[in-house]
């Protein structure tokens, strides 16, 4: 197989302690596959960096990052010696969060947030059935609320008024209701094929499916872009009639994820619908702990992919070795099954590695074990798998 070049950057907080054991699980499935991975080491974006250059990053980061096939990052933020909150929701207080301007320099127009319940870790919900939950959220990455237009008119004064816009266009949106659609069409063919249980959505005009895609808008008080959003869903549909669609207003939506999360299959959301989602698909598959993430650009596969857990640095437990490594071991997970769409090795490594974590946290004692303890156990694991 081919030789992946993986530009590892551990960031702030607890990422550098959650991508110590990442590593070491990557070296050992790519040991155990035959899979030729090479992880460089970078110590930024990170504020560490931050304080040395006074910027979250060099100058010709974007050049330096697209050598590599992938980008594995731990996690951003940092609250500073004043311990002031504001001061890790961006990086300097004026630009993009570094998070976003990765996102943005390298095209990565979707987001992919995986939402399976994992046995072991804690169930908020009390049906049996929200066991089930098996969702993929696709997050629209590269526009929507997050393109940082508008302003503040007369700031600090009593007339002051703040303009935020939304930018929505025909190009962005296609494309991402169109990658839903793929990868529903790719669960259809997993469930037909038996790789993943079966399960029923029923379909508009009668009748079953094996998967679904829900389009989430607010269009009853959002109309211009969710009419956009509602007619180019319903041109690109027809070209998957074997996939069952599906429409949640965005507050019904948060209630159904909480109320009957089992009904949701492929979800495909704007940009801050999905941030919200994603949040609270989370929660109900075990914690902000156990959630991976990546980024994107279907059409493109010569720029690197950025892989990060959905959570933060979590500042509050960072340097104490408490912070569980999961979700940065899932991650690394996505990363080689997205490699594994070219090489079988790299896909059987992925596997190899979700298992492990999987059952690591079904045999755990569901105490906090710290950081060390949990990468210890799924590195005796994979030696023993
Ligand atoms: C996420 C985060 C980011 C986002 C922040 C840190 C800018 O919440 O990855 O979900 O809103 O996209
Ligand atoms: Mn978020």
């Amino acid at each position: 197989g081919r030789t992946w070049r993986v530009a590892v950057c551990p960031g702030d907080g607890i990422g550098p302690e959650v991508m110590a054991p990442t590593v070491a699980a990557l070296r050992a499935v790519a040991g155990r596959e035959g899979l030729a991975l090479e992880l460089q080491h970078y110590d930024w974006p990170s504020h560490d960096w931050h304080r040395r250059h006074g910027e979250m990053m060099p100058g010709d980061w974007r050049e330096q990052l697209a050598a590599h096939d992938a980008i594995l990052l731990g996690a951003l933020g940092d609250p500073g010696p004043t311990n002031d909150p504001d001061r890790y929701l961006l990086s300097d207080g004026v630009s993009l969060a570094p998070l976003l301007q990765l996102r943005k320099g390298f095209d990565l127009w979707a987001c992919e947030r995986p939402a399976v319940r994992l046995p072991g870790t804690p169930q908020y919900l009390a049906d049996p059935r929200a066991e089930e939950l098996d969702m993929l959220v696709i997050r629209e990455n590269s526009e929507g609320e997050y393109v940082a237009q508008g302003g503040r008119l007369a700031p600090g004064t009593a007339r002051e008024v703040a303009t935020q816009v939304e930018v929505f266009t025909r190009l962005a949106t296609e494309r991402i209701i169109r990658h839903a659609f793929e990868r529903a069409l790719q669960r259809a063919h997993l469930r037909q094929t038996g790789e993943r249980p079966p399960r029923p959505f029923p379909r508009t005009g009668g009748g079953e499916a094996n998967a679904q895609v829900c389009l989430i808008t607010k269009r009853n008080a959002q109309a211009y872009w969710g009419e956009m959003w509602t007619e180019i869903f319903a041109e690109v549909a027809p070209d998957y009639p074997e996939i069952a669609t599906h429409h949640e207003l965005v507050d019904a939506a948060c209630m159904k994820f909480v109320t009957r999360p089992w009904v949701f299959d492929v979800v495909v959301a704007s940009n801050l619908h999905g941030d919200i989602l994603t949040d609270l698909a989370a929660v109900l598959c075990g914690g902000m702990g156990v959630a991976p993430s990546c980024n994107i650009n279907p059409q493109d596969r010569r720029v690197p992919p950025l892989f990060e857990p959905t959570h933060g640095s979590a500042p509050d437990i960072a340097g104490q070795g408490l912070a569980g490594p999961e979700a940065m071991l899932l991650t690394a997970a996505m990363m080689l099954d997205w490699m594994g769409e070219e090489d079988p090795a790299a896909a059987r490594a992925g596997e190899r590695l979700r298992l492990a974590v999987a059952a690591d946290l079904q045999t755990g004692s569901g105490e906090a074990r710290g950081t060390e303890a949990v990468g210890a156990a799924i590195l005796d694991r994979l030696d023993q798998q």
